[in-house]
């Protein structure tokens, strides 16, 4: 009463006064009411969840989120560990748990899958730009069926089939070195995208320098979208009216040109299927096939085929550039890491190693494990959503919240972390690619094994190991590479020649 009292005989007295009063009257109320319609997830119940900073009105903490991934040190993501195993971040109108040991993630994403294997909904990274194609961002009943069809790809005859596949194509990533040694990071994208690709669309890849970049800039504008829109981050905005959705126009450009490259690769791989004269790959054979056929549109069995090939190569192609930078920083390690191939394999070239000297080469499978684990490729992976409340260690997750883990920090939890050591990975698990902080891929096993046992690495310029430069397509860091000696040099033009690849190391791939 005494309030309306006042505001009465500030009307009377000034009516500017009046207006400015109104307006701040106004704002607060939609200040209010924004508040509460983008109240995050985490804040709806008010049962109890892990301690976390305390963040902005109805933006929370999306400021520092996006700061932090310009960090070489991740600072924020680091402070967070804080807070204990698990900490709680309100992001717009998104609940984030980051979680910060190995315990929880296992406990979390592990053990209660059942409960936390959705996905938040991201209409701009996901929907836009994935044109909700990417089983990656989508929640359990846009994976299902994909997952269904991608797990033919898992089973003992084509897991062998692979091993081949990945000898052969090392060797003439070798050769590439040899012939082009100043396009050492060409030669690891090169590599890691032919594999899958041959699994997936049934060719030996031959496509030009600049198909490649092209993959390269989709992964890299993809990854780049997801949380960078705000309106990922308040998903309730995708329900405004088309025409009010002025953020549109630039998401669709990009989604138009990601589709327009994928249909590049796609399109004369479906002709071959149709006109009978394709090779057995993932696409004719599963896919495309009739009695195990993917029941969604073609589009979507484009972007199965697609998300496969950028998946596997991007990340075996940051893996192998993180692993250069630890052999600049840590020539240590890497003596080490070849008298042990020495050992198995001659110090005079006697031959290549190959998958099958794994049981013998323990150093090198603790090595693949370190790089992974000294400079984690992603810092954060998507959110695991909660799909049905539960409780866990006395906190309540309601149905929406995100579990993310943080890997920065699960990654530094042993001694010395900033230290790159495979000896902490020796502990009789070496071989076992399950065990230990990372499912790590056997991919990085063979060329980490064949690049120590056969060039030598050193930098050309400045160099800071918390810069890798991931989405550069020019040298990420200035690197010599020389081959090891001109025995070296003939066995990798013998095994080349003899498997027919050494004439495709000249090109310009
Ligand atoms: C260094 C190697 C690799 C790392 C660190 C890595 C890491 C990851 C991570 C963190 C995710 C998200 C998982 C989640 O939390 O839901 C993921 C998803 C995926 N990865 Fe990898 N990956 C690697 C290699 C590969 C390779 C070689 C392939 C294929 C040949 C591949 C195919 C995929 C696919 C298809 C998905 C999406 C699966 C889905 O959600 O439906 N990845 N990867």
């Amino acid at each position: 009463m005494a309030i309306h009292n006042n505001i009465a005989s500030i009307a009377r007295s000034d009516p500017v006064t009046t207006i400015a009063v109104s307006i701040v009257i106004l704002l607060g109320l939609l200040f209010v009411a924004l508040k509460e319609f983008f109240k995050p997830i985490g804040l709806r119940s008010t049962r109890s969840k892990p301690p976390g900073p305390r963040g902005l009105p109805i933006f929370g903490h999306l400021l520092e989120i996006r700061k932090q991934q310009n960090d070489p040190d991740s600072k924020w993501l680091r402070s967070l560990a804080q807070y204990g195993e698990m900490a709680t971040v309100h992001l717009g109108s998104k609940t984030w748990i980051f979680l910060n040991s190995q315990r929880v993630v296992s406990e979390i994403i592990a053990k209660r899958g059942g409960a936390t294997n959705g996905r938040s909904p991201m209409p701009i990274s996901s929907g836009i730009v994935s044109r909700h194609g990417r089983s990656l961002l989508l929640p359990p009943s846009g994976w299902t069926e994909r997952r269904r069809v991608m797990h033919h790809l898992l089973s003992g005859s084509a897991l062998k089939q692979y091993g081949e596949w990945q000898e052969l194509e090392s060797t003439q990533m070798l050769a590439e070195y040899l012939k082009q040694p100043h396009r050492w990071y060409r030669h690891h994208y090169r590599y890691a995208n032919s594999v899958v690709h041959r699994i997936a669309l049934g060719e030996r890849l031959v496509k030009s320098s600049k198909d490649l970049e092209d993959l390269q800039n989709v992964v890299t504008f993809f990854v780049g979208s997801i949380g960078r829109s705000t309106i990922d981050w308040f998903p309730d905005l995708d329900r405004l009216p088309r025409f009010m959705q002025f953020w549109r126009p630039y998401w669709e450009r990009l989604g138009n040109w990601n589709e327009g490259i994928y249909r590049s690769w796609w399109e004369p791989v479906k002709q071959q299927i149709e006109d009978g004269t394709a090779p057995a790959s993932f696409v004719r054979d599963v896919l495309l096939n009739k009695d195990t056929k993917y029941t969604g549109s073609d589009q979507d069995a484009m972007y199965v085929a697609m998300q496969l090939i950028e998946a596997g190569s991007d990340t075996t192609r940051e893996a192998l550039n993180i692993f250069i930078m630890a052999s600049l920083y840590y020539p240590r390690a890497f003596k080490k890491a070849r008298s042990e191939i020495d050992r198995v394999c001659g110090s005079n070239a006697k031959r290549l190693p190959v998958l099958a000297d794994m049981d013998d080469l323990s150093y090198i499978c603790a090595m693949v494990k370190e790089t992974l684990r000294w400079r984690p490729i992603f810092q954060l992976t998507p959110d695991h959503c909660v799909t049905s409340d539960f409780d866990f260690e006395g906190y309540h997750f309601s149905a929406g919240t995100g579990f993310v883990i943080n890997e920065v920090v699960v990654c530094n939890e042993c001694e010395d972390p900033e230290d790159f050591k495979p000896e902490r990975w020796l502990d009789g698990h070496e071989q076992d690619a399950a065990h230990g902080l990372l499912a790590v891929r056997w991919r990085l096993f063979i060329n980490i094994a064949r690049l120590v046992y056969c060039f030598d690495y050193t930098a050309m310029g400045p160099i800071d190991s918390r810069i890798l430069n991931h989405h550069s397509t020019d040298e990420p860091f200035p690197v010599k590479v020389t081959i090891r000696s001109t025995a070296h040099e003939k066995l990798i033009l013998e095994e080349a020649t003899r498997l027919g690849v050494l004439q495709f190391a000249e090109c310009r791939m």
